[in-house]
């Protein structure tokens, strides 16, 4: 029997699954682990947790399903962008990972902006300098953390530290290191220019892949510790939007998908490389050879609705456990209600800042018009509602770029919610489908692990023969035009809270 084992290092676990070769999964296994917020904007996780839940749930897995070892054929891993690990000469982490949503770091980013100039930064790396991505994270802990830094021998990202642990070597792929703002996005290479103008040694980053090549095998400590066997090939998998792009078979162009996990992303894949010019939304190297893709990010997607969840749903959190149900399918029931446009209620979901369209670390997250006549599932909706608000944004401006959208693919966990998903048929004016599998990361890390395993021929075809749209959902015109009114109250509050959010930055700062 040949098998494929795909590993997802996301923000609140590591997902784990088996898949046959037809891409059915077999087992799966989730580990948690915290994430850190020293201060507000900050976030932080601990490599060792993501490798001791990769340990964990391989074996997990292996159990569950009774497979042998030596039947899984390749390994792909996929996982959260951006993250910055940091390792001495004896490969021991420096420092918590400073991860994707952290938001620190708006003076590196003036710094790589005048170091770089800010044109030909976008020219090269496809973006603006980002207080998320990995070289501003760098920089920060030179300027911050001079001891730590002066110690640095290697730097990776998330996934890229996982395949460390697994094989030993130190590698990334095209796909994750797009998000590094390091690489020239056109060349599918590092740049020289950027790495030069911010002063940081090529010899610190990993080996560039394509993301189905094969990157390195399993030694026989890793071996030990996952139960995997020594000598599986260890695939170059894929940063998480890329990898769960595969994963929905968004690998050719007409197809888009809009997925909800922590964050909120529009994904489309491209044959060329466009760029945004105001830099909105970002471009980067796709996991399929030779293509591109070009995505919006949102950074409060499900995230906005798990903080919810957490601080005022505990009676839904309780009955959920005693009925052994999803606490958000409860949720969802209690939203669904209220009627579209949560009575006038109007959420902001800048919790963790914000990227498309506004790339604003210091924007917060707002509940606007509330009246005492609104009550729990007013807001709950307001949530649901605008977190697809600015998801409209991330689409708006794809569309902008000409980019066909004849079909979007909802994923990731918000994806399960029909609620949620006929939102986003309403408010994108387009058919909503689900697929057949709602592995996405993990599966996409698995089909290019069976490429790099010599399992399936190419990425394109093995999406094809495996990937099929399972349910669709229509636009209800009759709720369009309410929600393209309170979409642009929307629009406008930012833009009337703009200089609001910088205020209170200061004046959190002068308070502490
Ligand atoms: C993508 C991004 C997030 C993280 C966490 O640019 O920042 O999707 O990868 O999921």
């Amino acid at each position: 029997m040949d098998y494929l084992l795909g590993i997802d290092i996301g923000t609140s676990g590591t997902k784990t699954v088996l898949f046959d070769r037809d891409g059915k999964s077999i087992a799966s296994a989730v580990g948690e682990y915290p994430l850190y917020q020293p201060q507000i904007g900050w976030a932080e996780q601990r490599p060792e947790d993501w490798w001791n839940a990769v340990c964990i749930t391989s074996r997990e897995v292996l159990k569950k399903s009774g497979a042998k070892p030596s039947d899984i054929k390749g390994v792909g891993l996929s996982g959260q962008m951006h993250g910055l690990v940091i390792l001495d000469e004896n490969n021991q982490v420096l420092r918590k990972s400073i991860i994707w949503c952290d938001q620190r770091t708006k003076a590196e980013c003036v710094e790589i902006t005048e170091r770089v100039g800010a044109e030909r930064l976008i020219e090269i790396t496809a973006n603006p300098a980002l207080t998320g991505f990995t070289a501003s994270k760098i920089l920060w802990v030179r300027n911050n953390e001079p001891e730590i830094y002066s110690r640095i021998k290697r730097i990776l990202l998330p996934k890229d530290y996982i395949r460390f642990m697994l094989t030993g070597e130190f590698a990334t792929e095209v796909s994750d290191a797009s998000g590094m703002q390091l690489l020239d996005i056109r060349n599918r290479c590092w740049s020289e220019e950027v790495l030069d103008k911010l002063d940081i040694p090529v010899e610190w980053l990993g080996k560039m892949y394509e993301s189905c090549e094969n990157t390195g095998v399993v030694t026989e400590e890793a071996s030990r510790l996952t139960g995997m066997a020594a000598g599986t090939i260890v695939a170059g998998g894929a940063g998480d939007q890329a990898a769960g792009a595969v994963g929905n078979g968004i690998v050719k162009k007409g197809i888009i998908s809009s997925t909800i996990g922590t964050s909120g992303v529009v994904f489309a894949h491209m044959d060329e490389v466009q760029i945004d010019k105001k830099g909105r939304v970002h471009t980067f190297c796709h996991a399929v050879p030779g293509c591109w893709h070009v995505m919006g990010v949102t950074q409060g997607a499900g995230l906005s609705l798990k903080w919810f969840r957490d601080n005022f749903c505990i009676e839904e959190m309780r009955t959920a456990e005693l009925m052994e149900k999803d606490p958000y399918i409860l949720m969802d029931e209690e939203a669904s209600k209220v009627e579209a446009g949560s009575g006038g209620v109007i959420f902001l979901p800048y919790m963790m800042g914000e990227r498309t369209p506004h790339l604003d670390p210091d924007a917060k997250g707002v509940f606007f018009g509330i009246s005492a006549a609104h009550g729990k599932a007013h807001l709950l909706r307001a949530v649901l509602e605008g977190v697809v608000y600015s998801l409209r944004d991330c689409m708006e401006i794809i569309r902008e770029m000409g980019i066909d959208a004849s079909q979007v693919r909802a994923s990731g966990g918000g994806g399960k919610s029909p609620l949620w998903r006929q939102m986003q048929a309403d408010m994108f004016n387009t058919e909503i489908c689900t697929i057949n599998s709602s592995e996405g990361p993990a599966l996409g890390a698995a089909i290019l692990a069976g490429v790099a395993s010599g399992i399936y021929e190419n990425v394109v075809d093995a999406c094809e023969d495996m990937i099929s749209v399972r349910t669709r959902q229509e636009p209800d015109l009759r709720k369009k035009p309410v929600y393209d009114r309170f979409h642009l109250i929307y629009r406008n509050l930012y833009t009337k809270l703009k200089d609001e959010y910088k205020e209170l930055t200061e004046a959190l700062k002068e308070a502490r």
